[in-house]
């Protein structure tokens, strides 16, 4: 068996945070109302107002793509069109969802820097076309943390936001890893999102300690209309709620939410450090979460995978994706980057400047 426990290919890989199952095995005793009305259920709802600081409305499904995708629909009609990074999980990974839970809504793709929407290119989108044949943008949505690694801070939020709303445009936030962006940026959750004019959010659990669920929390409240309805239509109200709901209790009622988060954040601090500098690496985003994106070369990606390391180079730009997780540990962080090390060409005494390849050396 594989001696390598932990890796960087997702935080989804990774298992259930101790306060996640403890309150998942005291959830685990007698009988509770099924379909959300049971005391867990009410106690992560008023959890999660906690944190947002504000009387939001509160729903839990299965997975991130059914967030997102419900959520989207709710914000939209079959007419419009959603506006996000051309990177956007929404768009590259969730096969088509969006689109199929709003029965046809169009996506529509943006460019920006790092991973980040550029307002004035919600601009550019609005006004390209006006007229009948277009679908008309109705929602911006973005991510946060980005796919790339990246953060946007409150003031570049609130600029999206504010582009969006001069075009009467909802704002959508996948926050798969909001954590990790709250964890980074130390600031109020509410800064990021309902404050600078974010209408709904999928707030992440499952790369944050859960084992499932994640939470779609509006904002602005008419938008959560029926949405009810629109969950169980798709598959997405579980009967046993309280299985879903009692983790988001024990990470958010002492805070392990954000130690998690931050903790991950770190991890990846550590393994950037690490990188950097070393001959033939090429780190591709600044790492503001929990994530890093280097270019290696091809053989000594290869030789990692050999030693049994997991990582994906299939998303963001392109790269290896570095992904650390609520459990990374610092020895997970150096054991891997001293087998990186390893596969690195030995400098040859006569080459200039210790013998460092060129990067064209190793495709
Ligand atoms: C940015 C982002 N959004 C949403 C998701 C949710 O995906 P899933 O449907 O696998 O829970 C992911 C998972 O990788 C993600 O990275």
């Amino acid at each position: 068996m594989n001696s390598i426990q932990r890796h960087f290919a997702s935080d989804n890989n990774a298992g259930i945070c101790a306060e996640a199952w403890a309150a998942l095995a005291e959830a685990n005793t007698g009988h509770a109302p099924s379909y959300g009305d049971d005391a867990w259920t009410t106690r992560a709802t008023d959890l999660i107002r906690d944190v947002f600081e504000t009387n939001c409305e509160v729903f839990f499904v299965f997975n991130g793509t059914a967030a997102n995708s419900l959520a989207l629909a709710s914000l939209c009609h079959s007419y419009h069109s959603i506006l996000c990074h051309e990177l956007a999980h929404v768009e590259t990974d969730e096969c088509g969802a969006p689109e199929f839970c709003s029965h046809g809504t169009k996506v529509l793709l943006i460019p920006g820097l790092n991973g980040k929407i550029d307002p004035a290119s919600i601009e550019t989108m609005v006004k390209k076309r006006t007229d009948i044949h277009y679908p008309k943008p109705r929602v911006v949505s973005l991510t946060q943390a980005t796919e790339v690694g990246t953060v946007y801070t409150p003031e570049e939020i609130r600029a999206v936001c504010r582009m969006a709303k001069k075009h009467e445009l909802s704002v959508y936030m996948d926050g798969a890893r909001l954590a990790n962006a709250v964890a980074s940026l130390g600031v109020a959750p509410r800064e990021l999102t309902w404050q600078a004019g974010v209408d709904a959010l999928c707030l992440g659990g499952t790369k944050n300690g859960a084992a499932v669920g994640e939470a779609i929390v509006f904002f602005h409240k008419p938008a959560a209309f029926e949405f009810d309805y629109r969950c169980k239509q798709a598959g997405q109200l579980c009967s046993k709620m309280r299985f879903i709901s009692a983790p988001w209790v024990g990470v958010l009622q002492d805070g392990a939410w954000l130690r998690h988060a931050a903790h991950a954040n770190a991890m990846a601090a550590r393994l950037e450090a690490g990188l950097r500098d070393l001959p033939g690496v090429r780190l591709l985003f600044p790492r503001q979460a929990n994530a890093v994106f280097a270019e290696l070369p091809g053989a000594v990606a290869e030789g990692l995978r050999q030693k049994g390391w997991r990582f994906y180079t299939f998303i963001g730009a392109g790269g290896g994706r570095f992904m650390c997780a609520w459990d990374t540990q610092e020895s997970d962080v150096d054991r891997f980057l001293t087998d990186l090390r390893n596969f690195l060409p030995t400098p040859s005494p006569e080459a200039p400047s210790g013998g460092v390849p060129s990067r064209s050396d190793h495709p």
